[in-house]
């Protein structure tokens, strides 16, 4: 047996072949380059995209926001078992646990062909915003609201938190953040979420193993670092120009900043950068993009290192006034569209992903009686 190449991290190892997205060139999902998609496109078309393959014509996505809208609700003892859990629970474990409970309603759960994988993708791009704020409101002690058909999931999901109507301004923000949010190949969840299919597991096992895979704060955790990094740093230039260099001459992780694979600057970053800026300024809370811009400046001099789109996401949720616990949910509540996809074709062209190690134990040795040892 020959010894394969070993890569810490597995970095730079190509680990499967995909058609949905590539890093390669600037980030594109089925061809089509994201800055693109958030010109020309909402989040609602890119799901479909990632789902279906190609943008829908205007009559599949009214038929797709249909069939998402009608599924925009949860068992109820779904809901009964969130308003249970413990005011303590974090919103993203609270989400984890819906998808797993979610299978046992789903009459799909088992069924491992293309169609049925597309029609749970489908439910589960509708439910998990639906538990996303369920949950936010059962653990206050509050009534979920009803979802509202009529609206896009970034349009719905602020309403189903707030019990208000979205400023126009907003719901496109989200709606960016969710498209720029939705797909990134090989990621760590992705991944997880392929492994666990490969055995032949089924969508909602590989969807809540991909959500554990997100909660870190090297992935998707990072978002809900960037304001308490904001907020620490302090109010002027001057005081936060010495925060960010403190931390790095502690050895801190920035969190928001640095890539395996962006290396020169993540395109996702720049663009929602803009709408971060926007949205801060219309709320009165740019004093948090000026801070921003400072640790950029430092970082990029100091490490070489770029914001990732964890950077500006965090900011601009903060700026909406949601809740910082809410912003990991939000990113699950987008890529649930990249894992599916991911999923989906895994499955339909399905080898088991069984890597090796390489052993660093000690050589084999003789197992001496248990009275003999010590
Ligand atoms: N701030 C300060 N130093 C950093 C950072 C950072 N954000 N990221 C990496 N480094 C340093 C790290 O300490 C190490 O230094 P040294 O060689 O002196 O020990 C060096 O850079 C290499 O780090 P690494 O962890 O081996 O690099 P990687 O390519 O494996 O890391 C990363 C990628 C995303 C894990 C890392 O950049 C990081 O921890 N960033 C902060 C967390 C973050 O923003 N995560 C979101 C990632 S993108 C969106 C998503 O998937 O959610």
């Amino acid at each position: 047996m020959t010894t394969p190449a070993y890569s810490p991290g597995l970095e730079g190892v190509i680990a499967g072949e995909t058609a949905i997205g590539t890093v390669e060139g600037g980030l594109s999902y089925r061809g089509y380059f994201v800055g693109d998609l958030v010109e020309h496109a909402s989040f609602d078309e890119t799901a479909y995209l990632l789902l279906h393959g190609e943008l829908p014509t205007a009559a599949q996505l009214a038929a797709f926001r249909e069939r998402v809208a009608a599924a925009r609700r949860l068992p109820p003892p779904l809901k009964d078992l969130l308003a249970a859990l413990p005011k303590w629970t974090a919103p993203l474990d609270a989400l984890r646990t819906s998808v797993s409970a979610l299978a046992h309603f789903d009459q799909d759960a088992s069924d491992l062909s293309h169609d049925a994988n597309v029609r749970k993708a489908e439910r589960l791009l509708a439910q998990i915003p639906v538990a996303i704020a369920d949950h936010y409101h059962l653990s206050r002690g509050g009534n979920p609201l009803p979802a509202r058909q009529e609206l896009d999931t970034a349009a719905n999901f602020l309403y189903m938190i707030r019990g208000t109507d979205p400023s126009p301004e907003e719901v496109k923000a989200l709606d960016v953040s969710l498209i720029l949010y939705a797909e990134h190949e090989f990621n760590a969840s992705t991944f997880a979420a392929r492994v666990i299919a490969s055995t032949l597991s089924d969508l909602h096992c590989a969807v809540t193993g991909a959500i554990g895979a997100l909660k870190g704060p090297l992935h998707g955790g990072a978002n809900e670092k960037v304001v308490d990094i904001l907020t620490a740093a302090g109010d002027t230039p001057e005081a936060v120009e010495k925060w960010v260099r403190d931390a790095l001459a502690r050895k801190e992780r920035i969190m928001g900043f640095g890539h395996r694979v962006y290396k020169t600057g993540d395109v996702r970053a720049g663009i929602l950068k803009t709408f971060a800026r926007k949205v801060a300024d219309a709320a009165g809370t740019a004093g948090i993009e000026d801070r921003a811009d400072v640790i950029e400046r430092v970082m990029a001099a100091e490490k070489n290192m770029y914001p990732n789109l964890d950077w500006p996401a965090g900011r601009l949720y903060h700026a909406m006034r949601l809740e910082i616990p809410l912003y990991t949910p939000i990113f699950a509540m987008s890529r649930i569209t990249g894992w599916a996809a991911h999923v989906i074709e895994q499955l339909d062209h399905n080898r088991l992903i069984r890597p090796r190690a390489l052993y660093t134990g000690p050589a084999r040795r003789p197992v001496t009686p248990i009275g003999e040892r010590g």
